[in-house]
């Protein structure tokens, strides 16, 4: 199948974008590189594009005979969000009308697109099911929520099929060590304490000591990068197997603490890692586990690398390889 990779230069993306080669299928990746890497991209052509020009997006998708587009970009990051809501909107919701408005008029049928667990806001129950409310509280929450629901109204006016994916906690990165986490600035915990542990970052603050969990820190649900891609492989199949439009959560089901997340880099790299305990951060839940068996049921997928120890191992891995590339060139 040609398939476009819209944010293919980033890091799920990138991921995705080498199972979907091996898998036989011929990828284009579209990318404004905006905080995607050239080098990055390895498993088909890059066509540098932002998402804002609906007149290229058209012109991509007939020259490669796109069928299918699995649509990453956009700007992710929930604190700036609350600083440049009108960004986020135009980036994430305008920009993916764009996408959307442009396969409308090129006849290009399916769309797997990257939503995220915070379109749940502050959740009632956990572990969360894809029917629970969805009441986001920022403005990247809000503009994900936005996009699933024009993904109904395109399926339902104009026959897209889609599959929304509401991601839980990406991490971890390729086993085979040939792309990983690389964001500028870096949230996410796990690079930033193992930046922390090799000394390439300050210590980590641990936000919230005294959270309703057993040793009181915040837990989230963190699913290993090829899981992640490998599910975006199955929901092609779905849709082309004539699947009903829907959303899935991915996650493993399984939630750890940030103090297990400190303490298991601790033990994968035999080093310290210095962190303060701080307060917590205003609109931070204290749990975010998923439910994930709907996507396993349906897309008939299971995570492969669910442990936190491996994750952890591919992330390390993949930051030494860097470390030698840089210290090589
Ligand atoms: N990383 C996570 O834990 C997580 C969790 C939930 C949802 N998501 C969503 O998954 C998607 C991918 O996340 P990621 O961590 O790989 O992010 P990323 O920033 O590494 O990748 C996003 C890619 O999109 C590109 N892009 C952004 N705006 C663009 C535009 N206007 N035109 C063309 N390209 C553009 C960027 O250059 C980048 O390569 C995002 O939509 C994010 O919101 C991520």
């Amino acid at each position: 199948m040609n398939v476009l990779v819209v944010g293919g230069a980033g890091y799920i993306g990138s991921h995705t974008a080498k199972q979907l080669s091996r898998a036989g299928h011929t990828v284009t990746v579209l990318d404004n590189l905006s905080t995607g890497h050239e080098w990055a991209v390895k498993w088909g052509l890059l066509e540098r594009v932002d998402l804002a020009n609906q007149q290229q997006i058209e012109r991509v998708l007939e020259a490669h005979n796109i069928e299918a587009v699995i649509h990453f970009a956009g700007s992710a990051y929930v604190g700036e969000s609350m600083q440049k809501p009108a960004h986020y909107f135009n980036n994430n919701v305008t920009n993916s009308l764009n996408l959307l408005e442009a396969m409308h008029i090129t006849g290009v049928r399916n769309i797997v697109f990257s939503s995220s667990c915070t379109t749940y806001g502050i959740p009632t129950q956990v572990p969360i099911a894809e029917d629970a409310p969805q009441n986001p509280i920022s403005p990247y929450g809000e503009s994900k929520f936005m996009v699933e629901k024009m993904l109904h109204w395109f399926h339902e006016c104009h026959g897209i099929k889609w599959v929304a994916l509401r991601y839980f906690n990406a991490s971890g990165a390729d086993p085979e060590g040939e792309i990983g986490e690389q964001h500028d600035p870096e949230t996410h915990l796990i690079p930033l304490v193992i930046g922390a542990a090799l000394g390439k970052r300050p210590p980590i603050q641990v936000f919230g000591t005294d959270y309703p969990t057993p040793n009181g820190t915040a837990i989230r649900d963190y699913i290993h990068v090829n899981d992640l891609a490998s599910v975006h492989i199955k929901a092609l199949e779905y849709l082309f197997n004539d699947g009903t439009p829907a959303a899935f959560n991915l996650g493993t089901g399984m939630g750890h603490s940030v103090l297990e997340v400190i303490k298991m880099v601790e033990k994968v790299s035999g080093k310290k890692v210095p962190h303060v305990l701080s307060n917590r951060r205003a609109g931070d839940p204290a749990i975010l586990i998923s439910n994930p068996n709907a996507a396993k049921t349906s897309l008939q997928w299971k995570p492969i690398f669910a442990s936190l120890e491996i994750i952890v191992k591919t992330a390390l891995e993949r930051e030494y390889q860097s470390q030698e590339s840089v210290l090589v060139n």
